[in-house]
């Protein structure tokens, strides 16, 4: 894996200085850019220039705040992104982090180099990230969204927040210097027009910075849907044994007739593309549906190694001590021979490359897998995600938004055994549930049938995502 490792090094350290006017989506893109690492256990951490402003005082200004003409003002806002940087760094040498990101507008040229050289005190090679847009209805969407995605805003009527907002981008356009490969050409950036429509990569260097250019330049922002299903009940299921290949119970083959009633009649019309992965359970799930098809193997099942067609019951008897650390550090806890959450996690990586790129994907894949994929869109942080209960004969459907991801879950009206086990027992079933009210993760897709993911705060994420916020 090394991932981890790697990113420990010192010379590996990442900043990534977000450039770009107002309403351009950067703050998306900076969001987004922090959950897929801290997915991958990759320490990161998004630092917001107007947050510092605000601890400076200057909490909801009007949009002659940003005239550059006014000196004063001109001075507070320097001083706002100079305490972010230090903020930053107290973060690289204290907490050891990795990859961070400053949600700024590092709107000229002579701002960028004054970074540059702050950064090399620190031996540290920033990276900037420009979101570069002319599409007008992108642009006015974000503007109308403004009371609901800046503190600035909150308390304005939502008219005059729009008025006041085009204005303040008017004063940064009078001063805005975009990125070019001429004039920037010692400059480490990518430059993404249109969010992903062109982008421009100049003096990449580093593997993660490849990799977070790797994955900006996946970023959609078109509305869209993602299918998720486990597999049908299997025989397996119903004799409480893990792992194996098993075909589907009655009830299970039932499930299978009845997805293709439910996705024609949820996504009517819809060109739908089917991955599974390469176990039969779930291929048989597929076969009414007339889609094309495509099989996965990092869609299989988390490998379970030696306990590999056990009962939980018998993994306590044979191997307690695994039992008993597996409940403890279900994350990080690799089966004898087989696998961890976290190793299924670095296996899906390139499918969620593939999501966020892909539109009508239908899922039908495994627990282990399905909680995994869920966690990444939405934000569920490591140590709940493998915890999270998701039912049998469930068809989820995902949302991904600007802000965070719908989802809605329907459940089909055929039963099937549970196969939720809780921490600190090998018994398998969800009776406890009704007692766990308050436990959101688990809770999660038992109870609600529609939720939105917490929205990612725009300054601080944390390591995992921080949603004690929300
Ligand atoms: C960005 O999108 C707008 C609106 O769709 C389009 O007119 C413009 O040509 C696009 N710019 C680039 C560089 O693709
Ligand atoms: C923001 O303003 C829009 C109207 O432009 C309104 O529909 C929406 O409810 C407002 N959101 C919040 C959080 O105030």
């Amino acid at each position: 894996m090394g991932f981890h490792t790697i990113s420990n090094d010192k010379d590996l350290k990442i900043c990534v200085f977000m450039v770009g006017l107002p309403a351009t989506g950067k703050s998306f893109i900076s969001q987004k850019i922090v959950r897929y690492l801290s997915w991958l256990s990759i320490p990161v951490k998004c630092f917001n220039v107007g947050q510092s402003r605000r601890e400076l005082g200057v909490v909801s200004p009007d949009a002659e705040f940003f005239n550059s003409q006014n000196e004063e003002n001109y001075k507070l806002r320097q001083k706002a992104l100079s305490n972010t940087m230090e903020q930053l760094f107290q973060w690289f040498e204290k907490e050891d982090g990795t990859v961070g990101i400053v949600d700024a507008t590092c709107s000229t040229r002579e701002r960028r180099q004054w970074i540059i050289k702050q950064c090399e005190m620190y031996d540290i090679k920033p990276m900037f990230l420009e979101s570069w847009c002319n599409d007008d209805e992108l642009i006015m969407k974000n503007i109308k969204d403004i009371n609901s995605t800046s503190p600035d805003y909150t308390d304005v009527d939502p008219m005059m927040a729009e008025l006041d907002f085009k204005k303040k981008i008017q004063y940064y356009k009078n001063v805005y210097e975009s990125l070019n490969s001429q004039t920037d050409s010692e400059v480490t950036f990518v430059k993404l027009i249109n969010i992903s429509e062109e982008v421009i990569i100049n003096k990449i260097q580093t593997y993660l910075q490849s990799r977070i250019v790797f994955y900006v330049m996946n970023i959609r922002i078109k509305p869209r849907c993602i299918w998720l299903s486990r597999h049908g009940e299997s025989i397996y299921n119903v004799e409480k044994k893990i792992g194996g290949d098993s075909l589907l119970s009655e009830r299970g083959l039932q499930y299978a007739k009845k997805l293709k009633e439910m996705i024609e009649e949820n996504a009517p019309g819809e060109d739908l593309t089917v991955w599974t992965s390469t176990l039969k359970r779930t291929q048989q799930t597929a076969q009414y549906l007339n889609f094309k098809k495509l099989q996965w193997k990092a869609l299989d099942e988390l490998d379970a190694g030696v306990c590999d067609g056990m009962t939980y019951e018998e993994i306590e008897e044979v191997y307690p001590e695994d039992f008993k650390a597996r409940d403890e550090d279900k994350y990080f806890y690799r089966y004898r021979g087989g696998e961890s959450y976290r190793d299924v996690v670095i296996r899906l990586e390139p499918i969620i490359m593939e999501l966020e790129r892909r539109e009508n994907i239908l899922i039908i894949t495994h627990q282990a897998v399905l909680r995994c994929i869920y966690a990444y869109f939405m934000n569920v942080p490591q140590e709940e995600s493998p915890w999270m209960a998701i039912p049998l004969h469930t068809l989820i459907k995902l949302e991904p938004r600007a802000y965070g991801t719908k989802v809605t879950k329907m459940k089909a009206n055929i039963p099937a055994v549970s196969t939720y086990k809780e921490k600190g027992t090998s018994h398998v079933g969800e009776a406890d549930v009704s007692n766990k009210k308050n436990d959101k993760f688990h809770n999660l897709l038992i109870n609600a049938p529609e939720i939105i993911s917490p929205v990612a705060s725009s300054t601080n994420l944390g390591k995992f995502g921080d949603l004690s916020k929300q």
